[in-house]
């Protein structure tokens, strides 16, 4: 079964085609950052314009590099919400009218569905049941995940997500956007045990996360210390990723442990860190779990995880009906409402 994923959720456009719902025959991603970036995060306005560009061409490639034309696609999966609206309508209102016109099923897929299953993408996929750690830059949570199509929320951040959080420290020191991969590059050159951030663990809500102190306490030590910038960069932004590494690994395992999992995921756009992979895996070697963790290609936003998670929607005939909308908010997800 060929499936065309696409995704426009927030800053990138992409598209994807696999096979059977996990052999990836094309996947692209064409980033806004730089459209973006001046003004140090994403302007929606200028996302939606950006995707209404890109989506046929993007659309084009994935078909050509997966050497098949629209007419060999069996079905079409596409990122419903949540999400900037603007952004994702263009997405979904292209899959419409293309699936419409190709006469094929179509389903609208949860973007954070599509991250769980990103790591079915991997050569050595887990078993259910697994508990995933989501975590990019909207979004910080547990899951505890019993089908492609099933996962139970177990905590999630009460303020910012950890991948906002890198977003936000690296605009406190005057670095670009995004974030993440600045300052994980930044973290790397310093020692993250020179200067102690908190720890926020939220004892009564074991499974929830807060960041925004952690950023508070990274603001607080630079007007502290106005001549840091010249010479504590790096320290600053590796005491910070270590704080968030520490409390993101602590609760995936405590977690795992809780629900009597011996697999844990670790997905989403921050799990490119190179920091937090190593200490998950690390962990996970000396507890004895095993670890899935997908390729950095797959971490960020893509349409390969769409297509995945549409794959077994629509292997069972869950499709959907033209007249449905996007949503931008978990809450209003249609089919996963195991996800509120
Ligand atoms: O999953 P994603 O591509 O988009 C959302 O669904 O939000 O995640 C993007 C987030 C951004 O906040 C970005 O700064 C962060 O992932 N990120 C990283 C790294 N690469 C991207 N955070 C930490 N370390 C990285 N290497
Ligand atoms: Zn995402």
């Amino acid at each position: 079964m060929l499936v065309l994923g696409i995704e426009s959720s927030c800053d990138e456009t992409a598209a994807a085609v696999l096979k059977d719902g996990h052999q990836i025959l094309s996947s692209v991603v064409a980033s806004q950052v730089h459209v973006h970036s001046p003004f140090g995060g994403v302007v929606p306005e200028l996302a939606s314009r950006q995707h209404i560009q890109a989506i046929v061409p993007v659309v084009d490639e994935a078909l050509q590099s997966a050497s098949i034309t629209a007419n060999g696609l069996d079905g079409l999966a596409v990122t419903q919400g949540p999400g900037l609206v603007g952004s994702l309508l263009v997405g979904f209102s292209f899959a419409k009218a293309f699936a419409y016109a190709l006469k094929i099923p179509w389903v609208g897929i949860n973007h954070l569905d599509g991250h769980i299953n990103s790591v079915f993408l991997t050569p050595d996929p887990p078993q259910f049941p697994f508990v995933a750690l989501l975590v990019s830059g909207g979004h910080t949570a547990l899951y505890h995940v019993t089908a492609h199509t099933s996962a139970t929320m177990m905590g999630q951040t009460r303020d910012d997500a950890a991948g906002e959080a890198f977003d936000k420290v690296s605009k406190m020191l005057g670095l670009g956007y995004p974030g993440g991969k600045i300052i994980s590059d930044l973290a790397a050159k310093g020692n993250p045990e020179k200067i102690h951030f908190k720890r926020a663990y939220l004892d009564k809500n074991k499974f929830d996360f807060s960041f925004s102190g952690l950023k508070t306490g990274v603001r607080r030590y630079i007007d502290n210390n106005p001549d840091c910038l010249q010479t504590e960069m790096a320290d600053i932004a590796s005491g910070f990723q270590a704080s968030v590494v520490d409390v993101l690994s602590h609760k995936l395992f405590t977690a795992a442990k809780t629900m009597q999992c011996r697999s844990v995921a670790l997905v989403g756009g921050v799990a490119a860190n190179h920091s937090l992979r190593q200490r998950i895996q690390k962990e996970a070697a000396r507890r004895n779990y095993r670890v899935h963790i997908p390729p950095i290609s797959l971490c960020g936003d893509n349409a390969a995880m769409i297509a995945a998670t549409g794959y077994h929607y629509l292997k069972t005939d869950h499709t959907a009906e033209l007249h449905a909308d996007v949503y931008s908010r978990i809450k209003a997800a249609p089919i996963s409402n195991t996800r509120q």
